[in-house]
């Protein structure tokens, strides 16, 4: 079915209202202290709840008009149209003619029959590729499913790249308090052989599973570094007498049962070498960011067991739902993406940080890096034209507090605008005390004074008023109205990481609909993956290939020549 033009927003009369709106809030002069003063309902009008994640949004640089301003342009781009395209399975991905249903993989047992698209049962198919994960899940944990000596298997390696590593990355390290079988993992990712190197030391290679994760199955960097593991499997095997050196039948059997694989390319998985009863599939309507929760997932389900994996997938269905059903004017999904965008095309934020105070996080703002910079990275919209704004900010993050004794100087009194959200959970799994002091709340200390540093500031009556001396003042000050939303959730769970990765999955949606991206294509990194092919020979050998390139890279080959030692 073909897709309806992008609407131009900027030439939309909700735009023209908000600028004029922004306009006057800088006019009037943006303070956040006052806002709070003058409106005693300002927490309970701007807070939101989805699922079980609470959302405090007073801190941000808007008033409840502005929300209602966000609902009236969330209208007028017909989100509402395009959530039911996406979740309905119309191929808003035009460029590359697919449909995009990530939000099919969470969908329940019961709702088979239900999403039938271009004649596919998608919950179906998802749930049956989800039967036969799990059942290789319990199979691994239980020892059942044993590496070719008979010995239960206690390391999982993932190797994949982009999303086929970094969301299952990122989730093994968010929930490692919930892995309960012996089971540990890793993940290769680069192409880079230090990072093979660095992961495969102190390796047993007789309990060691590898898991080939890549969607296409032609990836450079996860082909090499999965014939890498190969060789090293076999060549471990072999040193350590568990199998016999040049006996192929007892390779062969090695590969099966160290190496499983993901793909929805299951021809090329064949022709690897990987018994196609291994291999795990899904389907091109599957982005490769949005795809944690496929059977890309399978390091997870392996390492947490399937009751886990499933408590995750209902936190992405309890948001889905919550996004589809609540109507704007209340629906925190919306609001936050529209949040982004007031940021990034009216106050001109070039980016936007994610500050997770919880340490098992710390890997979420690399994740939300490709989720949303190769969605909504792009200068013309989904029929070509050029973009009427600017879009894709930059997301980057660290954990808090180590954040705090990094960058956060420039977030309080830099130049640039950097909007903030700032994650934290109530309950910890490791509750310490320090003396009398429970560590979790100086923890929580820090979450709560760095929103009310960027919001309130501090003037410069108040520095001098500490006996500052007057030369100083100015560097003491604190301006104030720097905005942050609050993401407090109960534990960070299965479910609440669930919860939590459709929310940014949504919103990177909402501002893709309002830019009228396709913001499930990544041509852009099309072309460096063409020229690392044409360039790779000239590197050590093939002169006439170093003779067409460019001055530059002719010279950093020199350099390279000149100085190679290895
Ligand atoms: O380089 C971009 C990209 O296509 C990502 O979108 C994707 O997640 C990654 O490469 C890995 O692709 P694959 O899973 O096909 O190996």
């Amino acid at each position: 079915m073909a897709i309806n033009p992008p609407i131009d927003a900027t030439k939309t009369p909700a735009w023209v209202a908000l600028q004029k709106h922004y306009d006057e809030l800088q006019a009037e002069g943006i303070s956040l202290k006052k806002w709070f003063a003058e409106d005693p309902d300002r927490v309970k009008e701007l807070s939101f709840d989805a699922g079980d994640l609470h959302f405090d949004l007073s801190k941000n640089l808007i008033t409840p008009e502005t929300l209602r301003l966000f609902t009236f342009l969330a209208d007028e781009v017909k989100l509402g149209d395009r959530i039911k395209a996406m979740y309905s399975g119309v191929h808003i991905n035009n460029t590359e003619d697919r449909a995009v249903l990530h939000t099919a993989l969470r969908r329940p047992v019961e709702d088979e029959g239900k999403y039938i698209v271009d004649g596919q049962d998608t919950v179906k198919d998802v749930r049956e590729v989800l039967d036969r994960i799990y059942k290789f899940a319990d199979e691994v944990r239980s020892g059942k499913w044993t590496g070719i000596t008979g010995r239960k298997i206690e390391t999982v390696v993932n190797i994949g790249i982009g999303g086929s590593d970094l969301g299952p990355v990122m989730a093994y390290e968010a929930l490692k308090p919930y892995a309960d079988a012996g089971i540990s993992a890793r993940y290769i990712s680069n192409i880079d052989p230090n990072d093979l190197a660095e992961k495969t030391k102190g390796l047993d290679p007789e309990t060691t599973l590898f898991i080939i994760v890549s969607k296409t199955f032609t990836t450079l960097e996860t082909l090499t570094n999965a014939r890498e593991a190969r060789t090293w499997l076999l060549e471990e095997l072999t040193a350590n007498g568990a199998i016999a050196d040049g006996d192929e039948a007892q390779k062969a059997e090695a590969i099966k049962k160290h190496f499983v694989a993901v793909s929805t390319n299951l021809e090329k998985v064949a022709e690897f070498g990987i018994d196609p009863n291994n291999a795990f599939g899904f389907w091109n309507w599957v982005g490769g960011r949005y795809s944690v929760d496929s059977a890309v997932g399978t390091s997870l389900a392996v390492v947490f067991g399937p009751a886990r994996f499933e408590e995750f997938l209902h936190g992405f269905h309890e948001i889905d739902e919550y996004f589809a059903n609540t109507p704007f004017e209340k629906n925190v999904v919306v609001l936050l993406g529209m949040l982004n965008v007031w940021y990034r095309n009216f106050f001109k934020a070039a980016s936007h940080a994610v500050l997770p105070y919880d340490q098992y996080l710390h890997r979420f703002p690399a994740y939300l890096q490709q989720l949303t910079m190769e969605s909504n990275g792009k200068s013309v919209r989904w029929d070509g034209t050029p973009v009427t704004t600017e879009t894709g900010e930059i997301f980057w993050g660290e954990p808090g507090t180590n954040g705090q004794h990094a960058f956060y100087q420039l977030i309080h009194q830099g130049t640039q605008l950097i909007p903030a959200d700032f994650i934290a959970f109530v309950n910890t799994p490791n509750p310490t005390k320090d003396g009398d002091q429970d560590v979790h709340e100086l923890f929580l200390g820090n979450y709560l004074a760095q929103t009310k540093a960027l919001a309130f500031g501090k003037t410069a009556d108040e520095v001098r008023a500490e006996g500052t001396p007057e030369e100083i003042v100015p560097a003491r000050v604190f301006t104030g109205n720097r905005p942050t939303t609050s993401i407090f959730g109960v534990a960070l769970t299965p479910f609440s990481l669930g919860e939590l990765i459709a929310l940014y999955e949504h919103i990177t949606f909402v501002e893709g609909t309002v830019w009228g991206l396709d913001s499930y294509d990544q041509w852009g990194v099309e072309l460096g993956k063409q020229l690392a092919k044409q360039i790779t020979p000239a590197i050590s050998k093939d002169d006439e290939a170093l003779a067409q390139q460019d001055a530059s890279t002719q010279a950093l080959i020199q350099f390279y020549r000149a100085n190679r030692e290895f």
